[in-house]
C-alpha cells in the first residue's frame, strides 16, 4: 500500500476576484476561461461533450478505444500517469484498463474539486491502479505529483485543452511540461484539427443552448462568489471565428447598455449596448505543424493519430 494520501491539495494561485478585475478593466474586456469550471461550468462541459455538434470528445475517445493498447504499448510499462485536467478521469479509464502490469499510480490534476470526486471513483474499480487528486492549477500541482516517482512518467493532456492557450502560451506550457520532466517520459497531446467554420461556430452554439448556458454561468458564478448582479437575460452567447488567430472565440454580448456592480471588488463596470466579454479562445491547428511545434519545445513527436470524421488527433510525444 502507499503511504501517500488519496487527495493532495495544495494553496492555489488562482485568485477569481484579481482575475475578473484586471478582465473587466481591461480594454476589450475579458474574463480567463479556466473559471468556467466551477460545479455548474464542470457539468456543463460534460454535457457540451455529448453533443453531436461537438465532435472533439467523440473523436477523441474513437482514437483512444482504436489505440490504446499501441499507446500502452508504446510507453513500455511507464508506472506515472500524470492527467492535466483529467476531469471525470473517463479518458483515463479508457487507457488505463488495457494496462496488465501492476503499480500504476494515477494523478488527477483538476480545477474542480467536484471533478476529482468523480474520477477517483471512476479509477477505483482498477485493482491495478492507485489514484491521486490534486486540486488546483497544473504546474502547482505536478511538482507535487512527481515528488516521488518511481520511473517513466506519461502525462496526458487531452481534449484539446491546449487549444485555449495562446500560442505563445501553448509553447511556453509545452517548454515548461518537459523542464519538470526527464528524458524519455510521454506526452499524449490531444489537439483539434482545423475544419470548416460553419461546423466550428455550431460547435461552439449548438442549437440546444447548452455551451450557452456553460458560457453565461461564468456571469453566475461571479454574482455568486464576488456578489455581482449580472442580469443573464441582459447578456448572449456568442460564437466566432478568428482566422487571423486560428481560434473559435466566445463571447457575450451586453444586449443593452448597463452598469453591473460587483460589490465584492468595489466596482461598477459599464457595458454599452453590443459590447462583449470575451471568455474563452479554442484553437485549431493543422495535423502537419505539430511535429515542429512539438520539437521547438524539446518534445519529439512518435505518432500521430487522425479521427476523420471529427478531424482531431491524438499525438504522442517523447521528452528528447
Ligand atoms: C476544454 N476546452 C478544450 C473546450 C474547447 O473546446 O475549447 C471548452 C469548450 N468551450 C466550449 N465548448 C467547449
Amino acid at each position: 500500500m502507499n503511504e501517500l494520501p488519496i487527495f493532495q491539495p495544495f494553496v492555489s494561485g488562482s485568485d477569481l476576484g484579481a482575475e475578473v478585475l484586471a478582465g473587466l478593466m481591461s480594454n476589450p474586456k475579458t474574463l480567463p476561461c479556466k473559471y468556467l469550471y466551477d460545479g455548474v461550468g464542470s457539468s456543463l462541459f460534460e454535457a457540451i461533450t455529448h453533443l453531436r455538434e461537438y465532435a472533439c470528445s467523440r473523436g477523441e475517445k474513437a482514437l483512444l478505444e482504436a489505440h490504446r493498447s499501441q499507446i500502452m504499448g508504446a510507453v513500455g510499462g511507464a508506472p506515472e500517469f500524470v492527467e492535466l485536467g483529467g476531469g471525470t478521469g473517463e479518458k483515463a479509464f479508457l487507457l488505463l484498463s488495457t494496462a496488465t502490469q501492476t503499480g500504476i499510480r494515477y494523478h488527477n490534476l483538476d480545477i474542480s474539486e467536484t471533478a476529482l470526486d468523480i474520477s477517483a471513483n471512476v479509477i477505483k474499480s482498477l485493482d491495478n491502479v492507485t489514484f491521486y487528486g490534486h486540486a488546483g492549477e497544473f504546474f502547482e500541482g505536478l511538482p507535487v505529483a512527481l515528488r516521488n516517482r518511481r520511473g517513466p512518467v506519461t502525462v496526458l493532456f487531452l481534449g484539446s485543452s491546449i487549444g485555449n492557450f495562446t500560442v505563445s502560451e501553448s509553447n511556453k506550457f509545452l517548454t515548461d511540461l518537459r523542464s519538470n520532466l526527464e528524458r524519455g517520459d510521454f506526452l499524449l497531446l490531444g489537439t483539434d484539427l482545423e475544419k470548416p467554420v460553419d461546423r466550428l461556430v455550431m460547435a461552439y452554439d449548438d442549437p440546444q443552448g447548452v455551451t450557452s448556458a456553460f458560457n453565461k454561468n461564468l456571469l453566475a458564478r461571479i454574482n455568486y462568489e464576488l456578489s455581482a448582479n449580472f442580469d443573464l437575460s441582459k447578456f448572449a452567447h456568442e460564437a466566432r471565428w478568428n482566422q487571423p488567430d486560428g481560434c473559435i472565440e466566445m463571447h457575450l454580448r451586453s444586449l443593452v447598455d448597463q452598469a453591473v456592480r460587483i460589490s465584492r471588488l468595489k466596482l461598477i463596470c459599464s457595458f454599452s449596448e453590443g459590447e462583449t466579454i470575451r471568455t474563452e479562445r479554442s484553437h485549431k491547428y493543422r495535423g502537419g505543424i505539430i511535429g515542429g511545434w512539438l520539437s521547438s519545445a524539446g518534445w519529439e513527436l512518435s505518432e500521430q493519430w487522425i479521427d476523420q470524421p471529427s478531424l482531431f488527433a491524438l499525438n504522442l510525444a517523447c521528452a528528447a
